[in-house]
């Protein structure tokens, strides 16, 4: 792949030309996100989201900036943890999701400690040491230049402080990735269409899982952009996996 392309899906576009494209795929999923994810994955993305926070550690009273946080799913846990003497800040480059998020944040009574960021994940407009813990759900995939962002946030993170990393990954077990294969390409763009009337955006999101670097390669550009004790955690075979990392 020559310097100037990149990934969207699939297809390999001018480096420039995909931000554009993913946010078209959001602001035309944002009104059926939330009930799209419930039913993609029949719930099972809250406990994923559950143990994602979990392994964060947060306490009472620290800061966290949830990058390409959307409608705001793990805002609001990390925000319980870390109750009204902490902080959280629900980031996201799409102003369609972000709007969803804070609504939700509103209606869900957690909006004291709360503030919103329409920002690039590559470009943190934070000082350095700023946050106790970053967190990207499902996001890292959609960005542009994964280096660039994980250099941001390695510096946007206090020392002490830890980065997780919420994402579709490998699926291990041969019989399930074929079973995974046919549901990504065949019931996601249908149920997408049915329900969002976007088939392509749900192929969009299978073909980036596929395109996202495996459990072992995200934990190699983790530890390049500095961040140690690397490790993740599998969940459900590897159709989803949670890496955490350390500032030291
Ligand atoms: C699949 S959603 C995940 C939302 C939420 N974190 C969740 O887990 O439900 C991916 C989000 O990444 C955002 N996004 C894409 N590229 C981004 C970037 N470069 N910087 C920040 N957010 C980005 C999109 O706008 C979208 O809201």
């Amino acid at each position: 792949m020559s310097e100037n392309t990149t990934h969207f899906g699939f297809r390999t576009v001018p480096e420039h030309e995909k931000a554009n494209m993913v946010r078209a795929v959001f602001d035309s999923v944002a009104g059926k996100y939330d009930v799209m994810n419930d039913l993609m994955s029949i719930g099972i993305h809250r406990l994923w989201k559950r143990i994602a926070v979990d392994l964060a550690h947060v306490r009472s009273g620290e800061k966290v900036l949830d990058l390409a946080g959307g409608t705001g799913d793990l805002t609001a846990l990390f925000r319980k943890r870390v109750g009204a003497r902490g902080f959280v800040v629900l980031s996201d480059i799409n102003a369609e999701m972000l709007r969803r998020g804070r609504d939700r944040i509103i209606d869900d009574g957690l909006a004291e400690s709360v503030a919103y960021a329409q920002i690039d994940a590559e470009k943190l407009p934070f000082p350095d040491d700023s946050f106790d813990c970053i967190s990207i759900g499902f996001g890292l995939r959609n960005v542009t230049h994964k280096d660039k962002a994980l250099n941001s946030m390695y510096r946007a993170l206090k020392p002490g402080g830890r980065l997780i990393v919420l994402e579709f990954s490998e699926v291990h077990n041969e019989l399930l990735r074929k079973a995974y294969d046919l549901y990504s390409f065949k019931v996601l763009p249908f149920l997408g269409k049915l329900v969002a009337n976007d088939a392509e955006s749900y192929r969009y999101l299978a073909e980036s899982i596929r395109m996202h670097p495996n459990q072992e390669k995200l934990k190699a550009m983790m530890e390049k952009a500095g961040f140690e004790r690397c490790e993740y955690f599998d969940l459900m075979q590897g159709i989803v996996a949670v890496h955490r990392g350390y500032k030291f």
